[in-house]
């Protein structure tokens, strides 16, 4: 049986303090909850105070990005090691934000982003390699435009994706990894995508795991939904056979919202 994760990606949200108060009132919440992996994702910036509010709970630490070299003339990037002194066991990699990818795109806007942000499915690979090396768990994003879907090219786009993060991984490395899949049109919407489209998607990604590796060792790695994932739609994603728990960012930053979430998952394990 495949325990849940629930993640919260705060992405580019929360000082100091707002870190503090909201990493420590779900500390309070479902600090103690076992049933669920529970991960909180701050920006870089929140690590180890979200860290210290977090000590003696079974939540743990994931960061939203890595840098595949160690050290270096790297202006403004983080390495593993860093992350790792920062108290992470995960790293998000490939988030479509991350890869310039952004709903709802101004056509001028939207190549500045990829020049900004820049992740491509090569830079993944090597991020997910560097992730591995420092024994961080990786949670790789995969997911399609609008007009990708609307072009019917949804499996093509998340099957070279898939297979772009593995190239050159051995089946011992793949069994560490995480997967996500967040459409890229349901994220920040409210258009959360119909629960047995996801868990068709998410069974496409596991069979794809299971070409790589093996059907035993695909059944045991986890993969995520993402995309407008809320209380209120929860219970029914959760109870898709292929859907192992959520990446979630609007809702993750309220407490109570993120406890429902957690306790919806936790209780998916009967
Ligand atoms: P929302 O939950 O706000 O749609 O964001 C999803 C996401 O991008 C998580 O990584």
């Amino acid at each position: 049986m495949r325990i849940p994760i629930m993640a919260g990606n705060w992405k580019m949200n929360c000082d100091n303090e707002e870190a503090w108060q909201l990493a420590a009132a779900i500390a309070d919440q479902v600090g103690d909850v076992q049933n669920c992996e529970m991960i909180l994702c701050p920006p870089a910036t929140a690590l180890t105070t979200v860290l210290a509010a977090i000590e003696d709970t079974n939540i743990g630490l994931g960061a939203q990005n890595i840098f595949w070299e160690e050290s270096g003339a790297y202006t403004g990037e983080l390495s593993g090691p860093m992350l790792v002194s920062c108290g992470c066991e995960y790293v998000i990699i490939g988030h479509s934000e991350r890869r310039g990818r952004f709903g709802a795109p101004d056509e001028d806007f939207t190549a500045e982003l990829q020049k900004v942000f820049g992740d491509t499915d090569a830079s993944v690979n090597r991020k997910i390699k560097a992730a591995l090396s420092y024994e961080l768990t990786p949670i790789v994003c995969v997911g399609e435009l609008l007009s990708e879907r609307q072009a019917g090219q949804t499996d093509e786009v998340v099957t070279s994706q898939v297979h772009a993060a593995l190239d050159g991984l051995a089946a011992d490395q793949i069994d560490l990894l995480v997967f996500a899949y967040e459409p890229v049109w349901a994220i920040g919407t409210g258009e959360v995508c119909d629960a047995g489209e996801a868990n068709r998607v998410l069974g496409l990604i596991r069979s794809l795991l299971a070409e790589a590796t093996s059907d035993s060792v695909a059944q045991e790695i986890r993969i995520l939904y993402g995309g407008s994932v809320k209380p209120d739609n929860i219970v029914g994603l959760m109870q898709q056979p292929e859907i192992d728990g959520g990446l979630v960012g609007g809702a993750a930053l309220q407490a109570d919202s993120f406890g429902e979430l957690i306790s919806a998952a936790a209780a998916s394990m009967g």
